[in-house]
C-alpha cells in the first residue's frame, strides 16, 4: 500500500512528482523517492521518513529531466529505510521501478536471480521486478515488462522507466489501483486522481491485467498479453479544493465539519419528491431478487465494519432479514454459509481494501449477489460488485475516517428502507416517517458541531489518562466501538468498548478511582438499564461522561459527572448524531497530546495488503 506517480512531458518532472506524492501521502508515508531520466541516464533520490525529507534532499541536489517516476511508501516487505525505499533499480542501474502491492512469489524469483548472479540491496519484493525487467529486456521495454509481469504473482501497480528509452514510460495494473492522466504534450500516471488533477482532468482508469505505454504525445493501452484495447477517457468534474484543507487546521477537522454536506449529498436524488419512498436507480438488482433473499452478510474492516454493525440493526429492524456481520479478514476463512439467496454487502471508503476485496470475490464465487457501499467511483470494490451505492462524502484524506463512516450510515438507512419497501415489511407511512427524520439530520449535526468547544474541554481532561472505556447497549454499542477506535488510532490512548451489560462479567475489575467511562444512552428502551450500568461504574470510582438525548440532561446529571446532549431523532438514527461528539473528542485529545492528527503512526489510509 503505497502511492505511485509518473510523468512524461515538456516540463521539469521533479516538482510535478513531489506535488503528486504530497497528494498521495495518505497512502503511506514512511519513505519516498523519485527517479528521473536526465536525457543521458536514470538518477534516483530516495530517503526514509516523510516526504519533506526527500524534498530537503532534492532542494540541495535537484534532479533535472522531463520524464520520471515517484513513490511514497507504507512498508510491507522490509522496514522503512533508505535502501528499502522506491524507486528500485537493477544492478546495471538502467531500469527503475515504483510499485504498489505485493509480489507473493518474490522469494522464489529472487532466489533464481541470485543464482544467476544478481545482487540485491534491499529486503523488498519490488527490487525483484527491476531485475526481472532488466533480464527480459531485448530492446523493447514494453515487451520486457510484459514478460516480467507474467512471472509475478500477487498485486501490483507499476511505473517502469529505462535509461535506454527516454521517451517511454510504462504503467501496469494488476489488483492495485492506477490511473493515467492525459494532457497536451504530457502524460501522467498515479495511484489516485488528486495527484494529477492540477494538470489534467482527463484520465483513463486501468483495469486489472491492463497496461499503458505513455509517450509525450499519446497513450497506448494494452492488455498484459499485448493486445490493444480501447477505452473512453473519464472526465473528472470535481475540484481540487475539495481535496484540500479549506482553512481548517487538519483534514480530520474539515472532514468532521463536512458531515452535514456529506449527509445531504448522499441522500440527494435518492428520496422521492413526496418524501415517501427511497429511489435507488443505480441498483441493477431486481425487486424479485431482493424479495427472494433470505439472509444478509455485511463484511468490512475497521470503521467501515462499525458502520456495518449499525447496518445490521437497521436492516434487521426495517426489513426483518437475519443479518450477520464479519470483519473481512476473517470472513472467507471461516467458510461462511453463502448461497444465491444471500445478499453480501461490502462496505469500504476507499474501495481498495484488500481484505474487503477478497471477501467480495469469495462471496461472488459462492454465488451471492454483492452490493458495495463505497466512497470511490471506479474503485476495485465498485467495479467488481454487482450493485453499488456510492457515498457522496467527497475525498477523505485524514487517515481516521469520519465523514465516510457517517455517509455509510446514511447509505445503510437508505438501503434498509429500500429493502423494507420492496419486501413490504414497512408501510409507506412508516418509511415516510423515517425519511422525514433523516431530512433533519444534517441540521442536527450542525447543532452538535457548534458545541465543539465544549467537547474540546472534555477531550483535554481525557487526554491526561492512559486508559478509558466506552459503554453502550444495542446500537449504542456499535457507536461505542467506533468512538473507541477513533480515540486509539489518533490519540494513542488505550480504550475499550463494551456492551454496557457485559462489564460486570469481568472488565469491571479494571474500573477504579478516576477511570474515565464514556457512556452512550441514546436508546430510550435501554435507558434505565444503561443507567444501572453507569451506577455500577460510578460506585467503583469511574468518572463518567454521558452522551444523552436532549431532554434527559437534568435527570442524567444526577448519575454522571459530565454530559453531552444530542438532538432528538428516531432511535435507529442516533448513531448519525452520537458519533459526532466522539469524533471531536478524539480529534481534540490527539491535538492536546501533540500528535500528527491526520497521519497517525503505523497507519495508512488505504490498506491494499491482506
Ligand atoms: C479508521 C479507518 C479504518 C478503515 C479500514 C477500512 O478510522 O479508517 O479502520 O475504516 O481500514 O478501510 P476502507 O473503508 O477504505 O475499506
Amino acid at each position: 500500500m503505497c502511492g505511485i506517480v509518473g510523468y512524461i512531458g515538456y516540463r521539469e518532472t521533479q516538482p510535478i512528482l513531489i506535488e503528486g506524492l504530497k497528494k498521495l501521502e495518505y497512502r503511506g508515508y514512511d519513505s519516498a523517492g523519485i527517479a528521473v531520466h536526465t536525457g543521458q541516464k536514470l538518477e534516483v533520490t530516495k530517503t526514509v521518513g516523510r516526504l519533506a525529507n526527500l524534498e530537503n534532499r532534492l532542494t540541495g541536489e535537484p534532479l533535472y529531466g522531463t520524464v520520471g517516476i515517484g513513490h511514497t511508501r507504507w512498508a510491507t516487505h522490509g522496514k522503512p529505510s533508505d535502501v528499502n525505499s522506491h524507486p528500485h533499480t537493477d544492478n546495471s542501474l538502467k531500469f527503475s521501478v515504483v510499485h504498489n502491492g505485493i509480489i507473493e512469489n518474490y522469494l522464489e524469483l529472487k532466489e533464481e536471480l541470485v543464482q544467476a548472479g544478481h545482487r540485491f540491496l534491499s529486503e523488498t519484493d519490488t527490487e525483484v521486478i527491476s531485475h526481472l525487467v532488466a533480464v527480459e529486456y531485448e530492446g523493447d521495454i514494453v515487451k520486457a515488462v510484459q514478460k516480467a509481469v507474467r512471472k509475478m504473482r500477487g498485486a501490483f501497480a507499476l511505473g517502469v522507466l529505462t535509461e535506454h528509452e527516454p521517451d517511454r514510460l510504462v504503467a501496469v495494473r494488476y489488483a492495485s489501483p492506477l490511473i493515467i492522466g492525459v494532457g497536451e504534450g504530457e502524460k501522467f500516471i498515479a495511484s489516485d486522481i488528486p495527484a494529477i488533477l492540477e494538470y489534467t482532468r482527463d484520465i483513463y482508469i486501468l483495469e486489472d491485467g491492463e497496461m499503458a505505454v505513455l509517450t509525450r504525445d499519446g497513450v497506448e493501452l494494452l492488455t498484459i498479453e499485448g493486445n490493444p484495447i480501447a477505452k473512453n477517457v473519464f472526465h473528472v468534474d470535481w475540484d481540487l479544493m475539495t481535496a484540500e484543507k479549506g482553512g481548517y487546521d487538519h483534514f480530520m477537522l474539515k472532514e468532521i465539519h463536512e458531515q452535514p454536506k456529506a449527509y445531504r449529498d448522499t441522500m440527494r436524488g435518492r428520496i422521492s419528491e413526496d418524501g415517501r419512498s427511497v429511489v435507488l436507480p443505480e441498483l441493477k438488482v431486481t425487486p424479485e431478487h431482493l424479495r427472494g433473499i433470505n439472509r444478509v452478510h455485511i463484511v468490512a474492516c475497521g470503521t467501515a465494519m462499525h458502520a456495518g454493525m449499525v447496518g445490521k440493526t437497521v436492516i434487521e429492524s426495517l426489513a426483518r432479514l437475519p443479518v450477520e456481520t464479519d470483519v473481512a479478514s476473517e470472513y472467507r476463512y471461516r467458510s461462511p454459509i453463502i448461497t444465491p439467496e444471500t445478499l453480501v454487502i461490502v462496505v469500504s471508503q476507499s474501495g481498495e481494501t484488500a481484505d474487503t476485496l477478497a471477501a467480495l470475490r469469495e462471496a461472488k464465487r459462492c454465488g451471492a449477489r454483492v452490493l458495495a457501499i463505497t466512497n470511490v467511483v471506479g474503485s476495485s470494490v465498485a467495479r467488481e460488485a454487482d450493485d453499488v451505492i456510492i457515498t457522496l462524502a467527497g475525498p477523505e484524506i485524514a487517515v481516521a475516517s469520519t465523514k465516510a463512516y457517517t455517509s455509510q450510515l446514511i447509505a445503510f438507512y437508505l438501503f434498509g428502507l429500500y429493502l423494507a419497501q420492496t419486501r413490504g415489511t414497512k408501510s409507506e407511512a412508516d418509511i415516510a416517517h423515517v425519511l422525514a427524520a433523516m431530512d433533519s439530520l444534517p441540521e442536527q449535526v450542525e447543532k452538535i458541531l457548534a458545541q465543539a468547544e465544549t467537547v474540546k474541554g472534555i477531550a483535554e481532561a481525557i487526554s491526561k489518562h492512559s486508559n478509558l472505556f466506552f459503554i453502550g447497549r444495542g446500537i449504542d454499542y456499535a457507536v461505542a466501538l467506533e468512538g473507541s477506535l477513533k480515540l486509539k488510532e489518533i490519540s494513542y490512548i488505550h480504550s475499550e468498548a463494551y456492551a454496557a451489560g457485559e462489564l460486570k462479567h469481568g472488565t469491571l475489575a479494571l474500573i477504579e478511582e478516576g477511570v474515565p467511562v464514556i457512556a452512550l444512552l441514546t436508546q430510550e428502551d435501554l435507558y434505565e438499564k444503561t443507567l444501572s450500568n453507569i451506577k455500577e461504574v460510578k460506585a467503583r470510582g469511574a468518572d463518567v461522561l454521558g452522551i444523552v438525548n436532549e431532554g434527559h440532561e437534568a435527570e442524567v446529571a444526577k448519575s454522571v459527572d459530565t454530559h453531552f446532549a444530542i438532538p432528538r431523532t428516531l432511535p435507529l438514527l442516533t448513531p448519525a448524531l452520537s458519533v459526532v461528539p466522539l469524533q471531536l473528542l478524539s480529534y481534540y485529545a490527539s491535538l492536546a497530546l501533540g500528535h500528527d492528527v491526520d497521519k497517525p503512526r503505523n497507519l495508512a489510509k488505504s490498506v491494499t495488503v491482506e
